[in-house]
């Protein structure tokens, strides 16, 4: 039998609760379809970085590079500083595994409610490809008042940046700087899964989501460079550019008919997260950190300390990463019997089943077991 070896770093909040339901169904389709997975957990989070002061370590990233695949809950919680955990455990996963991809799908599911209603038979399917690795996450810059250095470090895989920024300020005043950059290679390939993807889908259009008008260093050479690549390798398909903020204005009025939405890594966070509310909810939005070398699979919400510990969480984001997850190591046929589930599950459900998220009363755990009951 098949078995691949999976990481897993459940982490804080709803992180555990709702893995635990995606667990459920991994479990069910692995021994329907015939592979097993084994679970190399990992305890980091907040409770571990709490008692011992540690993130993540050296032989926990050997440990998971020789995984299939890797699935998080979230990190972040309100008794650690904010940024600690994200950057120290969330993105430096990203960044040491080359995830340089972040792919997040936006799909409205039939029967799952709206804030902005789509006429009938109407559906928004689009797809945020988010550059993962680069922008204003390079984790790069400082503070200081009047005379004042920032050493600028970022170590990537495409290269190891290294700069240091004089500051020298006519008045005794504070400030903070915060570089972001962007690479020729680091374009390339982000447009390059793109477009294969567009070509995937079908559609003839890709969109770049920019604002080269206002941060036109990063933004400008983004146009160019992504323009260039469609132009030469991708001469079936038109690239149409919009800046981040009219993006939103149309989304806000008319989410349907988009396809996929090439990001650079910020843009990319702010708008898959507007798409997640306007196809119904974070709870059902997925995500895959893609790479060349360990995948990482995560809902795109965060730990919700709000709602922790209540069973209000949704469990489909993780569980549709989940399905993501098993199409990424070639189970195609267990991740649609997933995906299939979980439209079966909300096509059918009256209110009083639907996730507490939709006005429903099924909690987590619920959630997933209606999921599980639907799974052929
Ligand atoms: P969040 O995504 O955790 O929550 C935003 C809102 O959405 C909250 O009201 C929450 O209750 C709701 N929500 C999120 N997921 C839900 C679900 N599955 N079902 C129902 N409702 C859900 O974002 P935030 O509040 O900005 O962040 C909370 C913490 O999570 C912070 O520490 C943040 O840094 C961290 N975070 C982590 C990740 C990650 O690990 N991938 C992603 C985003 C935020
Ligand atoms: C996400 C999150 C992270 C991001 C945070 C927690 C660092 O919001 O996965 O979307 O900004 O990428
Ligand atoms: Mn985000």
């Amino acid at each position: 039998m098949k078995q691949y070896n999976i990481a897993y770093l459940p982490g804080d909040g709803i992180g555990p609760e709702v893995s635990a339901e995606a667990h459920k169904v991994l479990a069910k389709v692995s021994s329907d379809y015939g592979f097993s997975l084994k679970w190399v957990e990992f305890p980091y989070g907040a409770t571990h970085y709490l008692k011992t002061g540690e993130l993540l370590s050296q032989s926990a990233l050997t440990e998971m590079a020789d995984c299939s695949a890797m699935m998080l809950g979230a990190v972040g919680d309100p008794k650690v500083k904010p940024g600690v955990l994200e950057q120290g455990i969330l993105l430096a996963l990203r960044f040491h595994f080359d995830q340089y991809i972040n792919l997040r799908p936006a799909v409205s599911f039939p029967n799952v409610p709206l804030p902005i209603a789509l006429p009938k038979g109407e559906q928004i399917n689009c797809v945020v490809v988010r550059e993962n690795t680069e922008d204003f996450y390079m984790g790069i810059g400082g503070r200081g008042r009047k005379n004042f250095q920032v050493p600028l470090h970022a170590k990537r895989a495409l290269y190891d940046f290294n700069a240091t920024l004089d500051v020298k300020l006519d008045q005794d005043i504070e400030m903070a700087i915060q570089l972001g950059a962007i690479s020729r290679p680091g374009i390339e390939r982000v447009t390059r899964f793109g477009c294969e993807l567009a070509k995937k889908r079908g559609e003839k259009n890709v969109a770049l989501v920019s604002k080269s008008n206002a941060v036109p260093h990063i933004y400008g050479f983004l146009d160019e460079v992504t323009k260039e690549v469609v132009a030469k390798e991708y001469p079936d398909l038109t690239l149409s550019v919009v800046n981040v903020d009219a993006l939103c204005y149309h989304l806000a009025r008319k989410p349907q008919g988009w396809g996929v939405m090439i990001c650079p890594n910020l843009f990319g966070d702010i708008v898959s997260d507007l798409l997640a509310g306007l196809a119904g909810g974070l709870g059902v939005a997925a995500a895959g950190n893609i790479g060349d070398g360990l995948s990482m699979f995560e809902p795109i919400h965060g730990s919700a300390p709000d709602i922790a510990g209540t069973g209000k969480a949704n469990p489909i984001a993780a569980i549709l990463s989940a399905a993501m997850m098993l199409q990424h190591v070639g189970e195609d046929k267990a991740a649609a019997v997933i995906e299939d589930a979980v439209k079966a599950y909300l096509a059918d459900a009256k209110l009083p089943q639907m996730p507490i998220e939709f006005g429903g009363s099924a909690s987590c755990s619920n959630v997933g077991d209606m999921v599980l009951a639907r799974i052929k």
